[in-house]
């Protein structure tokens, strides 16, 4: 069989999105993330055998991931959702994070795992951890699907990484532009610049 090509990424049959020109070349292709969330949810079913863990997802750009990663998950896991956003009018976060949809779960003695669609300059990530801690967790570890290549891991301490990707802005598998192509089954590059968006 071909390798599957940007921008199909492995699409069988034809979609809305092939001639689309803002899709530029594939970063994740379809098996890829498979395999990979495969891989993930197995070190997870390890490492939390003795605690099944909440998943906390972020809404919205980790609900793809967030759904194939819990069923990979050979546990009985519990789920929660939270959506944040970022003041300011940039296309990658400022920093600044509210809480736009709180948990609904208490999180106090709880082995929480927060998954993440992409840790890009790691602010929001040290916004949530900071938040979560302070609502006394068992444990706090951070599954992100993505994770730009120019941080080092360690730095972030994230638990779990999917793939480590270049700088390019990426869409598809729950990460939007304007809130499109969060439905691409792959995650490829966008052309030309994203513009003004709230994170999400
Ligand atoms: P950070 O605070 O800079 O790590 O930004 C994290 C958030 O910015 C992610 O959760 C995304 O919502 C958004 N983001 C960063 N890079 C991308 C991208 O390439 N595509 C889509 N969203 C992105
Ligand atoms: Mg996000």
């Amino acid at each position: 069989m071909p390798a599957p090509s940007p921008p199909t990424g492995g699409r069988t049959v034809p979609s809305p999105y092939d001639a689309d020109p803002r899709l530029g070349a594939l970063v994740v292709g379809r098996q890829e993330l498979e395999d990979r969330v495969v891989e993930l949810g197995r070190q997870i079913t390890l490492d939390y055998a003795d605690r099944p863990p909440l998943l906390v997802g972020v809404l919205k750009g980790a609900f793809v991931f967030m759904s194939d990663l819990s069923r990979s998950i050979n546990l009985p896991v519990e789920l929660d959702f939270m959506a944040v956003a970022s003041y300011g009018s940039t296309t990658r976060t400022s920093g600044v994070v509210r809480i736009v949809k709180d948990l609904e779960l208490d999180l106090t003695g709880r082995h929480v795992l927060l998954v993440e669609d992409i840790i890009d300059s790691g602010l929001t990530l040290s916004y949530l951890r900071r938040t979560l801690l302070a609502r006394d967790p068992a444990s706090l570890a951070v599954c992100s699907l993505l994770v730009r290549e120019h941080y080092e891991v360690a730095d972030l301490d994230v638990a779990y990484t999917g793939f480590r990707i270049p700088a390019d802005f990426v869409v598809g598998y729950g990460l939007d532009v304007g809130e499109r192509y969060r439905n691409l089954p792959f995650v490829c590059a966008l052309v030309g610049e994203p513009e003004v968006q709230q994170p999400s």
